[in-house]
């Protein structure tokens, strides 16, 4: 495992204790605000662990077992990521962008774990079922469990980051279980793609954005045929840095988003702004949502995690618009008319009153 530089690991010691006293003391001290500033304005947590082989996430979990979020103490589990520079250029080529922690997903994950523990907001994730799309080395996936979902699908398109996935979650569990007295000797795989973190089962899966694969895995009616996706199960999809144009087409993205959406399923997106001379991919998105009846909302930059600024990555929450969009339109046109025609009933009679 390759280590931070003795520098940066003395100044992100200090940074991981000012934000665990922060989260011990609401009531901050002016000094601490400002310390914390600095920190903020000079932060490189982008690149901290960006080359490391292995890439540790510290997160404070939710205990499903007790649903007590506020006396849990952080756990650290790593994710192993896998470079062309390391030797490992043909692994590492067969794995795409899914081999190494984008930063998106950690802006997710730290929105995630936020909500988590607000007692002023929801924690979206407790005993909910996940879709995790496009889940790289299944960081997102992990920080879901330890964060109280009840199931995750871990997925992704490619075989080989599959594979990555699978390794990072059976070590990462091992990690977890060795460094938790209570559960030490507890068994941890249920089968080779299934895994038990925390009393979360992960399920890693190839899923191909749009291909109906993940829908069979969901609970059956009573003739075995897949719930349709007015009863989805999946209270939660997200998708840390999928929206990446260049290389993958938007549209299959947005084809599962619909596919695993219900009606009250919500969507927690990481979009990292990146720009194209031919389009915009934001507004593209949207376009596409809203042929879908799916509403794009951003989330405030106030409510993500302020010790991880970053102006380029947004948090998205997609959701189905609660009347149809073609009612809507429909609606709208209505309106319209009715002002138009109002309007020009207006403007007949300000004429009429003018030739009196
Ligand atoms: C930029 S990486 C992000 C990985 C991870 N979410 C993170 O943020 O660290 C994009 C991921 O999307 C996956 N992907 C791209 N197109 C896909 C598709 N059509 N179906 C499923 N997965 C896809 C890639 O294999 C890759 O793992």
């Amino acid at each position: 495992m390759q280590e931070p530089h003795p520098i940066a690991s003395a100044f992100f010691a200090s940074h991981d204790k000012t934000i665990e006293s922060r989260r011990l003391d609401n009531d901050s001290s002016a000094q601490q605000r400002t310390f914390v500033s600095n920190i903020r304005n000079s932060i490189g947590w982008r690149t901290r662990f960006a080359s490391a082989t292995m890439h540790p996430v510290q997160i404070t979990p939710v205990e499903c077992r007790t649903l007590e979020s506020d006396n849990s103490s952080p756990v650290k589990f790593h994710v192993r990521q896998v470079f062309p520079e390391h030797n490992q250029i043909k692994q590492a080529s067969n794995l795409g962008t899914g081999a190494t922690v984008w930063p998106g997903s950690i802006i997710l994950l730290r929105y995630l774990e936020k909500l988590a523990h607000d007692p002023q907001q929801q924690n979206v994730l407790l005993g909910k079922v996940i879709a995790d799309l496009g889940s790289g080395t299944a960081i997102t996936s992990l920080a879901s469990a330890l964060l109280g979902a009840r199931l995750v699908f871990c997925t992704d398109g490619c075989d080989p980051v599959v594979d990555l996935a699978r390794q990072n979650i059976h070590s990462a569990n091992l990690e977890l279980t060795n460094t938790d007295e209570s559960l030490k000797g507890t068994t941890i795989e249920k089968e080779d793609c299934q895994f038990d973190v925390r009393g979360c089962k992960i399920i890693a899966k190839r899923y191909l954005w749009g291909d109906s694969t993940l829908l069979q895995e969901l609970p059956n009616d009573n003739e075995g045929n897949p719930m349709n996706t007015d009863t989805t199960q999946i209270d939660i999809i997200l998708s840390a840095d999928c929206i990446v144009p260049k290389l993958y087409p938007i549209k299959p993205l947005i084809d599962a988003i619909d596919e695993l959406s219900g009606n009250e399923t919500i969507t927690y997106l990481s979009y990292e702004q990146r720009y194209y001379n031919e389009y915009n991919p934001s507004e593209e998105f949207r376009r596409l949502a809203r042929l879908r009846n799916l509403k794009v909302e951003v989330v405030p930059s106030c409510e993500l995690n302020e010790f991880y600024p970053a102006n380029d990555i947004e948090i998205w929450k997609v959701s189905r618009y609660k009347i149809n969009l073609e009612e809507e339109d429909q609606f709208d046109t209505e309106q319209k008319t009715k002002v138009s025609v109002s309007q020009e009933k207006n403007n007949h009679e300000a004429l009429l009153w003018h030739m009196r």
